[in-house]
């Protein structure tokens, strides 16, 4: 299973720091955000890696990751989006990369206070189609900000719906997602939506509609530290007291 993060984007929720650093760069607690997502991977079991990303601070990557080996990476590549398209843009540079194995998705805002080590394992076992990590959340008010899935009682998921008026569960969808090479045919099948990106909730909606989307619900926090500069700091916060990525 091969890994890819994405670090890209234009990050405007975080304006203004963002208009001077690439968001994945900002601290969380002692180290950059990227350390994190990097060392969840690793922690997973995956070790070789691309890290996407853009814009004006891309070489910062390199001299903060450089060949991954002090973070315990065997290969790590990167690659570099001309503008932000997308997430499932992003992910679509990674084709050659991936090649025929099945590849592992974090979004590098991200922080999750358990390893998802598990839901490797289970997709492993799944063998194709795709598998999301969802995170309990019972304040109605977020979920209404978030894609909530339906689920059916046979660990499939049957719907995701964004932002939706009406969240049919009391879980919202992570940014962390398992997929088999297809991916890669259904990226190249999207068009932009109405906000001119390639959407990564249209390349799971697919899957969906295939009935081979599974998910796993993540043990403990999880924190969109991108979301806004409230969510930032309480992210910050939250790993300062009780850590990230625990085995
Ligand atoms: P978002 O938070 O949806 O987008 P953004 O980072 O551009 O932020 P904002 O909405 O505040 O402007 O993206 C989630 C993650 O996906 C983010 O950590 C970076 C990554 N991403 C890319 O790598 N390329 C892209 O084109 C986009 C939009 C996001």
């Amino acid at each position: 299973m091969k890994g890819v993060i994405l670090a890209g984007g234009s990050g405007t929720r975080l304006h203004p720091l963002t208009r001077i650093t690439n968001k994945h760069l900002l601290p969380i607690y002692d180290r950059p955000m990227i350390s994190y997502a990097i060392e969840s991977l690793v922690l997973a079991g995956i070790t070789e890696m691309m890290l996407v990303t853009g814009g004006t601070h891309a070489g910062e990557f390199l001299r903060l990751l450089g060949n991954g080996d002090e973070h315990g990476i065997d290969r790590l590549l990167y690659a570099y989006q001309d503008r932000p398209g997308g997430i499932a843009e992003a992910l679509g540079l990674a084709e050659r990369f991936v090649g025929d194995d099945g590849v592992l998705v974090m979004l590098a805002d991200n922080i999750v206070e358990h390893t998802f080590r598990p839901t490797v394992e289970h997709f492993a076992v799944q063998g194709n189609g795709a598998r999301i990590l969802l995170t309990e959340e019972h304040d109605p008010v977020h979920l209404r900000h978030l894609g909530v899935p339906e689920l059916d009682g046979d660990r499939r998921v049957t719907r995701i719906v964004e932002k939706p008026e009406d969240p049919p569960s009391t879980y919202a969808v992570t940014g962390i997602y398992c997929y088999d090479p297809q991916v890669f045919d259904v990226i190249g099948t999207l068009e932009p939506s109405g906000r001119g990106e390639l959407e990564i909730t249209d390349v799971n909606n697919w899957y969906v509609g295939q009935g081979t989307m599974e998910y796993d619900v993540l043990d403990g926090f999880w924190g969109d530290a991108g979301e806004s500069i409230d969510a930032y700091y309480a992210v910050n916060d939250f790993v300062r007291i009780h850590g990230a990525n625990k085995t």
